[in-house]
């Protein structure tokens, strides 16, 4: 399973590159609308660190504004993926990009069904809101049991599961076990993932010992 980062940080962006376990990042307009940034030149920035799939979300809600920002999103480089909503115009868009050979990112999407028409739109990625999902009471996860399950029926689908709207290590957990493609996850769920109290508390009784075996050789 592959892990993107979902932040506009470009410090974050920095830190788990140079580690090298991110091979993507996705951002969204209201990551974008807090920093006070312009979506163009946040997007080129963050696509100067990781040579991944960037995504980016359009705004407009007609296929015709979606594929002009589209295409203007693109031509900042080759990897940004263009987000865009599953909706009527969306799929329209979608087909129209993908046919071009632009990566497209189907976003806000709550239901199998919906992956379908996705993927039948020939999106890259379909992201799944699992937090969101989770927060009305309903089980987000099961949407990517159920898509995976669909997806797997049909070898000709190339579009690949992407877990978003990711709250807590333990989304990351079941996605792994029921085989998502793609987990986006925020820096401070990312860096939950490493955190272990015996793994610290092993480090440093390894340390003394070895100063106590130092001591006595000297
Ligand atoms: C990423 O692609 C999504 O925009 C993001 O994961 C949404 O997360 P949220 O539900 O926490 O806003």
């Amino acid at each position: 399973m592959k892990l993107f980062l979902d932040t506009i940080d470009l410090a974050e962006i920095r830190f788990f590159s140079d580690i090298g376990i991110i091979e993507g990042v996705t951002t969204n307009p209201s990551l974008i609308a807090a920093s006070g940034r312009r979506t163009s030149e946040t997007i080129k920035e963050i696509c100067s660190i990781i040579d991944a799939p960037v995504s980016a979300e359009v705004i407009s809600l007609d296929s015709a504004g979606m594929i002009d920002e589209g295409l203007q999103l693109s031509a900042i480089s080759s990897n940004v993926a263009i987000k865009i909503p599953v909706t009527w115009e969306g799929l329209k868009a979608c087909k129209h990009l993908s046919n071009k050979g632009i990566m497209v990112n189907m976003t806000l999407c709550f239901s199998a069904l919906q992956n379908l028409l996705a993927a039948k739109s020939g999106a890259s990625f379909v992201s799944v809101f699992v937090g969101r999902q989770d927060d009305i009471g309903s089980d987000g996860m099961q949407i990517i049991s159920d898509t995976i399950g669909i997806y797997r029926q049909y070898p000709d689908i190339c579009s690949k599961v992407l877990v978003a709207s990711i709250r807590s290590p333990l989304h990351i957990y079941n996605a792994a076990k029921l085989g998502a493609d793609i987990c986006t996850v925020p820096p401070k769920v990312m860096k939950q993932l490493l955190e272990h109290p015996l793994t610290y508390k092993g480090i440093e009784k390894f340390l003394q010992d070895f100063k106590k075996s130092e001591t006595v050789r000297t």
